[in-house]
């Protein structure tokens, strides 16, 4: 199985397009304001960027309630406003991935009026009988459907990995619905491949196939899938919003994010604990917070276990946060308290994601209202993902989106001030992704050795770099030594070798 050779040097950026520049005044975010940032993206150099979707939706969750896969939503734009700006990104060297929703639709999607309508329609799940969960028909057909998130997301039929003698609506994977919503993906992916876009961004892809507790069904389902893409579109890339990259890569995904969810503490043991995300990771506070008392031990474990397993056939994705979960700046983490884990993300063998705003350090805004489906009800009632989906912050007096209110405070951080700000996160962040695309030591196929696993966390890239990050407030003498010359860093010091670092610093030393 090929891996598109230029996804080893991925730099991701992820853009909410409702809420990153607006074109057109009507204070939305859409294409052609994201086109009209390009220039941004390419001096930040940033050179793959991930749009969250824009197809046709009734925006009950953000537009992952797709109504129709081959129309863009209007108030983003056009599918030649797509087709422009896949081509203007690519003269500057930018790849656009797009969000595949594959396992549900909106309950708008034509697909499933029909299938409400027509009990012979097999395209998505249907029970005699309201088991729990299941919806009840808004159509003409008796019965019940089960949603894959919201009620109004019905999932897709892509069948039962075993049967249930006491639910007599399961179905084989190999049925004629299931097969006819693998045909459906196909389709869609080549539709979009064709039109430039260099591959997906897989939503809930571990959620195809019911009833799958050792994922072999979904695995076979996207090894299959993947067969047809090496094969039709050799350079695609395929990333999987799975969070267990040991078993979604060698189910045939390039990439998967270490995310926030799930039995994984990888990623929620560096970023986030109970102080901003209530009930995600309770054991102690993560090790990005300034009490120094949080563990990097979960994330390595787990990185040598999915690395060990993946080898090089896949990469492990590593984001700043998303749309879903709170910023890095969120809480009592300040910017400057950021940096620390911007310096990490940006230097370690992942694939790095940057969540737009984070660059600058855009702050999660608690307190929002519940805006297009952005509150996740049961078992995380009043969680608010719009706190991360505000504006992004270009200037200071004018948040051209007005989709979500902006920050309140006008000391909010902002692209402007920032880029005439030689010691700015945003200037931090450039020359960290330009040191990593000039020095292949740093990116995913150097090796890397921990020095020190707790507080600094110190590591080596290659036989070349030193990397310290002492995310906490306790300074720090670790027993390391460091020669080499300092390339960027703040609050470190070398004395006889002796490396010592202040709260919330940062380093990065050349051999
Ligand atoms: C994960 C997406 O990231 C999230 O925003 C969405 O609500 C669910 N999947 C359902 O599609
Ligand atoms: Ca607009």
């Amino acid at each position: 199985m090929a891996l598109p050779a230029w996804l080893a040097d991925a730099v991701l950026y992820q853009i909410y397009p409702q809420s990153y520049a607006d074109s057109n005044g009507d204070g939305i975010g859409d294409l052609n304001g994201i086109e009209s940032k390009l220039d941004y993206l390419a001096w930040l150099g940033v050179n793959t960027v991930w749009l969250n979707p824009c197809f046709a939706s009734p925006m009950r969750d953000a537009g992952y309630d797709v109504s129709d896969y081959y129309a863009i939503d209007p108030r983003y734009g056009s599918r030649d406003d797509l087709s422009k700006l896949v081509d203007s990104a690519s003269r500057k060297g930018i790849r656009i991935l797009l969000d595949l929703v594959a396992g549900h639709t909106s309950d708008q999607h034509e697909w499933f009026v029909r299938s409400a309508d027509d009990p012979n329609d097999h395209r998505y799940i249907w029970a005699d009988r309201q088991d729990p969960g299941f919806q009840p028909s808004p159509g003409t057909r008796d019965g019940f459907y089960l949603p894959n998130f919201f009620p109004v997301q019905p999932a897709l039929n892509f069948g039962y990995a075993r049967m249930d003698p006491s639910e007599p609506w399961r179905q084989s994977v190999d049925a004629a619905g299931p097969r006819e919503n693998r045909q459906a993906l196909r389709d869609i992916m080549d539709y979009w491949l064709q039109t430039g876009v260099a591959g997906f961004r897989v939503d809930m892809a571990s959620s195809l196939v019911k009833d799958d507790p050792g994922k072999n069904e979904t695995a076979a389902l996207w090894t299959d899938l993947r067969g047809w893409l090496d094969h039709a579109h050799p350079k695609a890339a395929l990333l999987s919003e799975w969070a267990q990259p040991q078993v979604s890569v060698p189910s045939g995904f390039h990439a998967d994010f270490f995310l926030h969810f799930g039995n994984s503490q990888a990623f929620r043991s560096l970023f986030h604990n109970g102080a901003v995300y209530d009930d995600t990771y309770r054991p102690r506070p993560c090790f990005f917070d300034p009490s120094g008392a949080g563990t990097g031990a979960d994330f390595l474990a787990e990185w040598a276990t999915a690395t060990s397993v993946i080898g090089h056939s896949g990469h492990i994705v590593l984001p700043t946060a998303n749309h879903d979960f709170p910023r890095l700046v969120a809480g009592s983490r300040t910017e400057e308290q950021a940096r620390a884990a911007l310096v990490f993300i940006l230097t370690w063998p992942t694939l790095p994601a940057i969540y737009y705003g984070d660059e600058i350090g855009m702050q999660f805004q608690p307190g929002l209202p519940d805006f297009e489906g952005s509150v996740l009800g049961p078992p995380r009632v009043g969680y608010n993902r719009a706190g991360s989906r505000t504006p992004m912050q270009w200037d200071a007096d004018d948040p051209e989106v007005t989709y979500l209110p902006p920050h309140p405070s006008p000391e909010r951080p902002n692209v402007a001030a920032q880029q005439a700000d030689p010691e700015s996160t945003l200037n931090l962040v450039r020359s960290l992704i330009a040191l990593r695309k000039s020095s292949p030591a740093l990116g995913t196929s150097g090796a890397v050795e921990i020095l020190n696993p707790g507080y600094p966390f110190v590591y080596r890239r290659g036989d070349e770099f030193t990397v310290a990050v002492n995310p906490s407030f306790t300074p720090a003498t670790p027993e390391v030594l460091v020669s080499g010359e300092l390339v960027l860093g703040r609050g470190a010091t070398v004395e006889d070798g002796q490396l010592h670092m202040d709260s919330f610093s940062y380093a990065v030393y050349r051999d």
